[in-house]
């Protein structure tokens, strides 16, 4: 298993797994598949080319098996740390005939590696149940140091 960055010809494979995940979840689409995957791979290379996001991916003899994304939040300025940052880590989907073998956390792994190289000052993440114990492994915490306030169903 090779863990690494994707490129960019590699976002139409990201947006498929993407509709992959969703569908999986149970969401019902609002748009045929072509075009989700169309209009994605152009967020997908938005988002890469602002520098706000970064797209990790698990691949296995050439194929696209996993990936993880992080957004990268900036903190505003401050006289004591003038660059500061934070990452809220999304989008965590490995295809199911390869689950249960530790790609996740590998991921979670080289994400870790990765931020705190970056400097990130912490990682962020909002776990499904099935997931919490994974995270927690991998060195998350509950604690509860968030407020947040919900102005619509998600
Ligand atoms: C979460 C996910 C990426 C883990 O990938 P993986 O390669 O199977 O992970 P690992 O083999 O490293 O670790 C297995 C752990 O993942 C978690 N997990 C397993 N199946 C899962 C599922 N269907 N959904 C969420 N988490 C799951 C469990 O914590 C499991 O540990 P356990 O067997 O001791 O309970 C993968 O299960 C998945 O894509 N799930 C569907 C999408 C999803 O729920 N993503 C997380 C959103 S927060």
């Amino acid at each position: 298993m090779n863990y690494r960055i994707a490129t960019s010809e590699e976002f139409p494979r990201l947006a498929e797994l993407r509709w992959k995940f969703r569908r999986e979840s149970g969401e019902e689409p609002l748009m045929e598949k072509a075009d989700f995957v169309s209009r994605c791979t152009d967020f997908l290379k938005t988002a890469s080319e602002n520098g706000f996001h970064t797209f990790w991916i698990a691949e296995s003899s050439d194929e696209i098996v996993g990936n993880l994304f992080v957004h990268r939040i900036d903190l505003i300025p401050r006289p004591c740390q003038f660059q500061d940052a934070f990452g809220y880590v999304t989008n965590n989907y490995v295809i199911p005939s390869h689950r249960g073998r530790g790609i996740g956390k590998a991921l979670l792994a080289k994400v870790r590696e990765w931020a705190t190289k970056e400097d990130f000052e912490l990682l962020i993440v909002y776990p499904s149940e099935r997931a919490e114990a994974l995270y927690a492994r991998e060195g998350f915490e509950s604690k509860n140091d968030v407020m947040e306030m919900r102005l619509r169903d998600f």
